[in-house]
């Protein structure tokens, strides 16, 4: 699978309309853009009916081949806004290999004024668009965009979801031969059920054919402007059995009333809370303390840092995907107070470093990250550095509480403080939080989001969540520290100052319980700052410091065995080990037995180091599974979090 990016690159013709140079052929026609766009794709797929068909709270799920200029979902999101119920949802997924720049995008967009109240949005939020599953909210989370950066012959293979309407787009057959294939058809058929329909401008007869071929009943229609004919279709095949074994299935779509509860207001409490509210649900947050991010959320800044992998693990894919949506949500905080896209520099501070981001930098685009040699690290840092490193220029530094309370601020968000749940009961179809012998809230759906307490409830008792205390120190500004420019990382981290202090962190303690800071770990941490650059650390005045004076905080990391987090639905453990028990003879069979589930219960943890990375994402993850809507990473991604991959490598390595 490629990690490298490529953007489209793009010649502009005399009226100033973008030119394809990858394919040799245009975006839009030359006159009637918007209006072919109209015909060809919401006309030919009756989508203004059936947004105005909408029922409260459904979502439509239009997919796309070639996301090009956005011009389709532009289209198509302004037709929903003047159509459906104020509390449906589109979703719209998409795929592009070749994405435009951001400067190429503002350039296209430009040609269309009328199209701005959805175009300036998408722009606003075009930032960290890397290879993979790149998820966008807008209009206060009622539209839903998923790009999928890559080859569609890669990507759609990977997308989990049941798809309404088809925008078959994409250069025309003839420019174009390598997309247009049978492979094509039958990923549009496998993510089609009855219903379903497509457009598409071509009447190329092997297209139809094969359309025809793949389940899809297909008619000739007037075309517009110098297309004397399009193409509309309708899914008449056999829905596809499920790919995916039964414990790793969906489960079943709550009917109740949209109402759940969220235990933990965290990163990950505060993202699921958000991600449901988004989508219509009344959420309860029960949080113990007196306060949001009060614990491995509390830190005065945490960085934005990106632990990749050159062959595209399961883990890297996460961290791409769960960076680019991390991103586009702080767009909504204040800069400079709450985050900064400072940048962060990861230093080769030794050899294995050295061969290990060698390695990055021949598999992403520059636009991640880049090599950078030590004197020009130091002009990007503003200090004197021991090493050059790799520079990933998005990435930056952010203040978690803040984000948990920017998540947390929506209408349908109903934050309970001092409410330790104890307990956690099933009954009636709802799941019951108690505090000792107080019945504190309940509603159909719970999500646990407490870090690795979410252990003390008896559904989770066996996630293998492993808890590492961490500490920071924080470090007061001097008017020389506040040269530093960008976070830097060797072993420990840096950031620039959040008003009035720096952030540097952060100690491991894998035994420690108690969460006193200690001296002997702002000392550790000051070492690591020794090594991160002996010139800040002098303009800290770090040798006239006191450790007994020091301030900083403790918090517990929460990990799992793989360092992905654990995220999806929860299976009754004993019942799976019952019906699954044959696993453990042979690995090779799938019983055609349903995956116990508790129906309702959700899980939300193991965010490790990089909880602002992928807590975010997984809100979204844990909102995907509960209504049904497509899966905001690739299918075998959220299989390698779910929580049920414990329990079969259990059964069938007997461990
Ligand atoms: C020292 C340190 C430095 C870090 N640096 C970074 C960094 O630079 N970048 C980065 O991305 N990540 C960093 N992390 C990791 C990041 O902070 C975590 O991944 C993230 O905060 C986890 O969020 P969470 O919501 O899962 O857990 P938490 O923030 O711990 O939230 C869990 C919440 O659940 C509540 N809770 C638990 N059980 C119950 C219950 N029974 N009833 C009611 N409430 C309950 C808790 O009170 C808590 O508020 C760092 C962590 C530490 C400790
Ligand atoms: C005609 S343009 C899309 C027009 C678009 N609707 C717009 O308004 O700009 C076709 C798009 O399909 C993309 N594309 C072509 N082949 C592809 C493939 N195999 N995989 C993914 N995207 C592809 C191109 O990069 C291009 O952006």
């Amino acid at each position: 699978m490629s990690t490298l990016l490529q953007h489209a690159q793009i010649d502009w013709d005399d009226q100033g309309r973008p030119h394809s140079r990858q394919y040799d052929d245009v975006y839009f026609a030359v006159n009637e853009g918007i209006d072919e766009t109209k015909h060809v794709f919401l006309e030919q797929t009756r989508l203004r009916e059936r947004f105005a068909a909408l029922a409260p709270h459904a979502c439509l799920v239009i997919g796309e081949t070639g996301f090009g200029t956005g011009m389709n979902f532009f289209c198509a999101w302004q037709l929903f806004a003047a159509q459906a119920h104020p509390d449906a949802r589109l979703h719209f997924v998409s795929v592009e290999r070749y994405p435009l720049s951001h400067a190429d995008m503002a350039r296209a967009l430009s040609l269309w004024p009328e199209l701005a109240a959805f175009s300036q949005p998408l722009l606003a939020q075009y930032v960290a668009v890397h290879p993979g599953f790149q998820q966008f909210t807008f209009d206060n989370g009622r539209v839903t965009l998923t790009l999928l950066i890559g080859d569609v012959l890669e990507q759609l293979p990977q997308l989990d979801a049941q798809v309404d309407v088809w925008f078959l787009d994409g250069f025309a057959p003839a420019k174009n031969p390598d997309m247009w294939t049978p492979e094509l058809f039958a990923q549009l058929a496998r993510l089609s059920g009855p219903g379903t329909v497509l457009g598409t401008f071509t009447t190329t007869g092997w297209v139809r054919r094969s359309l025809v071929e793949a389940g899809f009943a297909m008619k000739k229609v007037p075309g517009i402007g110098k297309k004397w004919e399009v193409m509309s279709g309708e899914y008449t095949g056999q829905t596809a059995p499920a790919l995916n074994a039964p414990w790793y299935g969906r489960p079943p779509v709550s009917q109740g009333p949209r109402q759940a509860l969220v235990i933990g207001a965290g990163l990950a409490g505060s993202a699921t809370a958000r991600s449901l509210a988004n989508r219509g649900w009344q959420v309860t947050v029960l949080e113990r303390h007196d306060a949001p991010a009060r614990e491995a959320s509390g830190n005065p800044q945490g960085v934005l840092y990106l632990k990749l992998s050159a062959h595209g693990t399961a883990l890297s894919q996460m961290i791409l995907s769960g960076f680019g949506y991390t991103r586009r949500q702080l767009e909504r905080l204040q800069r400079g107070h709450d985050w900064d896209a400072c940048g962060v520099l990861q230093l080769a501070f030794d050899s294995r470093e050295v061969e290990r981001q060698a390695k990055l930098a021949g598999a992403f685009d520059n636009s991640l990250l880049r090599s950078l040699a030590r004197d020009e690290a130091e002009a990007i840092a503003g200090v004197a550095l021991p090493a050059g490193g790799l520079f990933y220029p998005e990435g930056g530094w952010v203040h978690p509480p803040a984000l948990c309370q920017t998540q947390l601020q929506h209408p349908g968000i109903h934050l309970l403080m001092h409410q330790q749940v104890i307990t956690l009961r099933q009954a009636d179809g709802l799941w019951q939080a108690w505090d000792g012998e107080r019945l504190v809230a309940s509603a159909p759906v719970a999500v646990l989001a407490g870090a690795a307490d979410v252990r003390r409830f008896e559904p989770c008792a066996q996630l293998p969540l492993k808890r590492i205390r961490g500490q920071i120190t924080r470090l007061p500004a001097t008017a020389r520290s506040r040269l530093l420019a960008t976070v830097v990382c060797a072993e420990g981290y840096v950031a620039p100052p959040r008003g009035d202090e720096h952030t540097l962190g952060a100690s491991f303690d894998f035994h420690s319980d108690d969460l006193t800071p200690t001296v002997a770990e702002h000392q550790g941490n000051l070492a690591l700052l020794d090594e991160i650059s002996t010139d800040l650390a002098e303009r800290l005045d770090t040798g006239a410091l006191d450790p007994e004076q020091l301030q900083g905080r403790a918090a517990f990391r929460c990990t799992s065995p793989d360092y992905l987090p654990i995220v999806g639905p929860v299976a009754d453990s004993q019942a799976f080990n019952e019906v699954y028990a044959v696993l453990g003879k042979d690995a090779r069979q799938v019983p055609d037995v349903p995956c116990p589930w508790l129906e309702g219960l959700y899980v939300n943890s193991g965010h490790g180091s990089r909880g602002l990375i992928t807590a975010p994402l997984c809100g979204e993850l844990i909102a995907a599974w509960v209504t049904g809507e497509p899966l905001p990473l690739p299918r075998a991604v959220a299989e390698a979090c779910h929580p049920n991959r414990f329990g079969l490598r259990k059964l069938i390595r007997g461990k």
